[in-house]
């Protein structure tokens, strides 16, 4: 199987670090040119300095998801600077870690502007740019169909954010399948990341995680890159609505 994006441009939000980065220089090496874009600019500019130095072409945007004119203002940028925009990652996303006795309305909204109403944003002003129809890849995680409980308690706030990801999902696909856009979500398991703030590869932490993966390790940012870029290519050109596991077999038993 060949992917390959050759001609086609890219958005990916939260490409400053991490699981973004990762799909921002997977698809810079299948052939796409790359709107890399984060609330880092130091992050954005480090991944489109990695891609540049792999021969790669990118770019590095300032945008918070959570606000609509950055958005649009990414977009347009997009498109005026690479020529158009077909693929769209909607990466970015955050956890804290609250138990439900201390989250705070804030923390609520923090955790839920970025993580859903951040990808109806991007999916919304991105989808009005993808005039030649695309693709577009939401992040969601084992967390939205289970409670991991991955500090010792659960992070409500999260589980309920995560767990929109793939009813917007499947609702994007059905309405801008009119303008030939592919919309799917891929659910990582826990990947070797900064993400949640603690070392997930530790003993204490495998002896946890082990109980459920069916392959033993954690996963790398590399192992959703792969996923994402399969669900963007033609190669998946019948595939719409989906949510796809990346979780070594976690959501298995
Ligand atoms: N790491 C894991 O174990 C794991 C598991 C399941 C799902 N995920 C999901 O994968 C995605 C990426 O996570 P990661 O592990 O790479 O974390 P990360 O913290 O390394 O990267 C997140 C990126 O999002 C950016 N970001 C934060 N707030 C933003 C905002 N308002 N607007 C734009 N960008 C913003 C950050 O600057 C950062 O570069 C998230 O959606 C996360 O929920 C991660």
């Amino acid at each position: 199987m060949i992917i390959t994006h050759d001609h086609k441009v890219a958005l990916v939000t939260g490409a400053g670090s991490g699981i973004g980065r990762a799909i921002a220089r997977r698809l810079a090496g299948d052939g796409a040119a790359v709107a890399c874009t984060d609330v880092s600019t130091e992050g954005a500019d480090e991944t489109v300095r990695l891609i540049a130095e792999a021969g790669g072409r990118a770019i590095a945007l300032r945008c918070d998801v959570r606000v609509r004119a950055e958005v649009e203002a990414a977009v347009a940028a997009t498109v005026e600077q690479l020529g158009g925009l077909h693929l769209v990652v909607n990466n970015a996303g955050v956890v804290t870690m609250s138990d439900l006795d201390h989250l705070t309305d804030d923390e609520w909204d923090f955790v839920v502007d970025i993580n859903l109403k951040g990808q109806f944003i991007v999916a919304q002003v991105a989808s009005r740019a993808m005039t030649d129809g695309g693709a577009i890849v939401n992040l969601s995680t084992v967390e939205a169909s289970v409670v991991v409980s991955s500090s010792g308690h659960c992070q409500p706030h999260y589980n309920a954010s995560k767990g929109g990801v793939p009813m917007l999902t499947k609702a994007l696909a059905v309405e801008l399948a009119a303008k030939g856009i592919r919309v799917n979500a891929v659910a990582p398991g826990p990947i070797n990341t900064r993400f949640s703030g603690g070392d997930i590869t530790g003993p204490e932490a495998m002896a946890f995680m082990s109980q459920r993966l069916l392959v033993p390790r954690v996963g790398e940012p590399d192992d959703v890159a792969n996923a994402v870029s399969f669900l963007l290519s033609d190669q998946a050109s019948f595939i719409s609505g989906a949510h796809l596991p990346v979780d070594g077999g976690w959501l298995t038993r």
